[in-house]
Order: C-alpha cells, then structure tokens, then sequence
C-alpha cells in the first residue's frame, strides 16, 4: 500500500504534497497532531482521538477550522483512496494541522491558513514474538517537561533524540523521566508497574499524554479487580516490579521484561500484561462501534 496523503480535503501523492516552507509548523514546530490506527480497515476510537485533538488546539491556542465530522469524513477518504491491501494490512494515520504560513514571526496573528494534513501509511504491527518474548527498554537521558506536555505538538525534537538512544541500545524503547527524576512515560508510549495487585502508573501530573490507550487498558484492569494507583512515582518503584509493561495505539499491551538491562520481575511476560493485552483485543470489536 503506498502512502496515502490528504493536504487540505486533497489526496495528492506523497511525492507530490507540497507545503510553503513558510509554514509555522516547519520553522517554529507550530502544529499539533494525533496517531490514529485502523482495525478491520475502520479508523479506531476516532471520537477520542478528535477530543485530544481539540485539547492539543485550545492548549497551543489554534482554532480548528474542522469540525469533528469534517476530519472523520477527510480520514475515511483517505484510507478509501486505496483498496486495503490483500492481507487485510492496518493502517496508521496521523492527523495534523499545522498553524499556516506566515511571516517569520512567533506571532500566531500573523498566520491565517491553518494546513490539516493526514498522512496514511501501512502499519507495523508489532511481531507476536514480541508480546511473546517480551522487550527491553533503556530510562532514556533526556527528561520530559512537564510544561504543556498533555499537548501533542510537532515540536519533538527531544522525542527525536530519545529515539536515537533506543537505536544505539537496540531496545524497543525508552522511559523518560521528569526533571524532577520521576517515572513519566515512553517516548510515545505509557508504562505501568505491577506489584501484586497494585497497577502504578504515572499520573497526569507526571508531565505524561493521557493515551488513548491507556484510558481503555486502565478501565480493563479496574474490571479485573486490580488496584490502580496514578501518582508520581521514582525509579526505584521499578525496582520491585512483578512486571511492568507499556501501552500504545500502534502497540496495544507490549510487556517489559528488562530496564537497561536490569530483568524485570521473572524476566518473562507477566500475567497482568498478558492478560490486559487479551481483554484489549477482545474489546476492539465493541470499541470500534464507539466511533
Ligand atoms: C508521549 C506519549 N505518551 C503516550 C502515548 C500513547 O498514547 P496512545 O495510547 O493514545 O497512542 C503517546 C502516543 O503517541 C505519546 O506520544
């Protein structure tokens, strides 16, 4: 399946979707966005992405000229644009929009011309050796503030450089902590700690974006009588895991069995991750009626 863009309601080829290099999300970062995946072809838990959205607008102070069914509606072309490929592949979708062109000001009054991009590429889906096996993840050097981070913005140049220790240290990602040194999240991931039936995972408070994910994997454990405690939590928490595990849209429930090369637990997957990565896909179907 080839690339699929949508620049402002117009499916244009990759090669052919052009911007002006005077757009505020090239020179400033000034955009935000949302990454989206397909289940059975169909755009999952659309409403709720659409909500972040709008929440990433207000925080950066961008009017969205779209409504909700306008993007749902540019998002449905888009993946219709190209007949899902012959194996039934996924698709991940990013929704972005930028604050326009304009002159080399950080004044958003000077832009007018908000640009909403959605790009559609094949997903990866992660291998199931992985969840079978599990995954290392390094605490990467670089600290997440937690100024506006609840807004999913375009500027990810420390996401950009965190990624680039995950790829030195070949593990499949990285935990960041907050300046003041407490668990936060992945790089675009969260993560959990599980001491007996106690799920620890970092709260809002701890500079994480609240996942998409995580709201439905947190109601899943809740189901499963697990004790769920959002706080701010150190390090060292990790430390006496039993198991730990992180969650994400394009990786579901994806269990941790090393942190910098420290075994987590029994160094195998454990059951909590097992078990909420069960109830997650076995939710989808229902999800993916909620819109
Ligand atoms: C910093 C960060 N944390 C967590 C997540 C996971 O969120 P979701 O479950 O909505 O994919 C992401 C997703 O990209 C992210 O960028």
């Amino acid at each position: 399946m080839p690339i699929r863009v949508n620049l402002n309601g117009k499916i244009v080829p990759a090669e052919e979707a052009r911007i002006s290099v005077l757009d505020h999300g090239l020179i400033f970062g000034d955009s935000i966005y949302e990454t989206l995946r397909t289940y059975r072809g169909r755009p999952f838990l659309f409403s709720r992405h659409f909500a972040r959205l709008e929440h990433s607008a207000d925080g950066v102070q961008l009017q969205l000229r779209w409504s909700k069914e306008d993007i749902r509606r540019e998002v449905e072309r888009t993946l219709a644009s190209e007949p899902q490929g012959p194996h039934g592949e996924e698709s991940r979708i990013r929704v972005m929009v930028t604050r326009g062109a304009g002159p080399l000001s950080l004044d958003t009054e000077t832009t007018t011309d908000p640009s909403l991009i959605i790009i559609v590429v094949p997903l990866k889906e992660v291998p199931s050796e992985t969840y079978e096996r599990g995954v290392a993840v390094i605490v990467s050097s670089i600290r997440r503030s937690r100024l506006l981070a609840d807004i999913k913005s375009g500027s990810l140049i420390r996401q950009v450089l965190a990624f680039s220790e995950v790829k030195s240290k070949q593990t499949f990602e990285a935990i960041l902590l907050t300046e003041e040194g407490y668990l936060s999240d992945g790089i675009t991931s969260n993560i959990y700690v599980v001491e007996g039936n106690r799920l620890m995972t970092p709260s809002p408070e701890a500079g994480i974006v609240a996942g998409i994910t995580r709201g439905v994997v947190l109601d899943l454990a809740r189901n499963m009588g697990l004790d769920v405690v959002e706080g701010l939590f150190p390090p060292g928490e990790m430390d006496h895991a039993d198991e730990m595990f992180l969650t994400s849209t394009t990786r579901e429930v994806v269990p941790i069995v090393s942190v910098d090369g420290k075994t987590v637990g029994s160094g195998r997957p454990g059951p909590v991750a097992l078990a909420l990565l069960k109830s997650y896909r076995a939710s989808i179907a229902a999800l993916l009626e909620e819109g």
